[in-house]
């Protein structure tokens, strides 16, 4: 079974059509990456599987359910770590965890031990009783990743989760994607228009360009078939006719 299954998806928001007829499945336990400059329909792509935003036509199956129909059962067995960024300033990093395992009804014996873990996952358990407010952007994003973990989901969904972050920061946060896969095999869908992200962490990769899918494939593959010896970034460029945005200012 795939965990995401997407069949002529189609979203409009008046003349604009964020989604254009867009198919493509995600195979159990890889990291997936959606990709495309800004405005490419990345984001609209996550609510909809999120179940945050209804399709105008076409469906979704997340984690065997169908994502208009059976939206509680979706919600039950994903994560999601928007955009923008969501933890607390005001609260440490364990009272923001704490919040969330109360919304999953993770109580009792257990909630201690699922915070802890989660939190050493994203190595802040040394930070845990600081205030986010103190937080580096680095930092917030891990938890952010840790407050999605929480409930054990099936498909972890990032939008954008390295989004304005330093190289190092970047590093880590990839890191301990990875380290999530490894551990609990979670499948992850993200959005990036940085190509070495997509080249570093996912096993397949689609691109986006104006709302129409491009290209879905490994990323070593998808090059190869374009020009020998060609990377993402050369990729990106045929596809959307502009440069992808750099990750780092040098
Ligand atoms: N709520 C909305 N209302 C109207 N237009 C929207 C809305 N959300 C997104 N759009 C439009 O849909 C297109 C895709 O946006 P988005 O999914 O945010 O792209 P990305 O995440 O790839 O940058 C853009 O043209 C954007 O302006
Ligand atoms: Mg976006």
């Amino acid at each position: 079974m795939n965990a995401i299954d997407v069949s002529h998806l189609r979203k409009r928001f008046g003349a604009v059509t964020a989604v254009d007829d867009v198919s493509f499945t995600v195979p159990q336990g890889i990291v997936f990456g959606l990709l495309g400059p800004n405005g490419a329909g990345k984001s609209t792509m996550i609510k909809i599987l999120t179940t945050l935003a209804q399709p105008t036509s076409g469906s979704a199956q997340v984690a065997g359910f169908d994502v208009r129909r059976n939206a509680l059962e979706v919600r039950r067995r994903i994560g999601y770590v928007p955009q923008q960024q969501s933890a607390d300033p005001d609260l440490s990093g364990y009272e923001n965890l704490l919040v969330f395992a109360r919304l999953y009804g993770i109580g009792g014996a257990q909630q201690r031990q699922r915070i802890l873990e989660a939190l050493e996952l994203m190595d802040l358990g040394d930070a845990r009783h600081r205030l986010v407010r103190h937080y580096s952007g680095g930092m917030i994003r891990r938890l952010e990743i840790a407050q999605s973990m929480l409930n054990d989901p099936e498909v972890l969904f990032m939008d954008e989760p390295t989004l304005g972050l330093d190289p190092l920061a970047r590093h880590m946060v990839w890191d301990r994607v990875a380290k999530l896969r490894r551990t609990y095999e979670t499948t992850i869908f993200l959005t990036t228009h940085y190509m070495d992200e997509a080249e570093t962490l996912c096993d397949i990769v689609a691109f986006l360009h104006q709302g129409c899918l491009k290209a879905y494939g490994k990323p070593a593959e998808l090059t190869a078939q374009y020009r020998p010896g060609a990377d993402l970034d050369d990729l990106f460029i045929a596809l959307t006719g502009r440069p992808a945005a750099k990750s780092v200012a040098s």
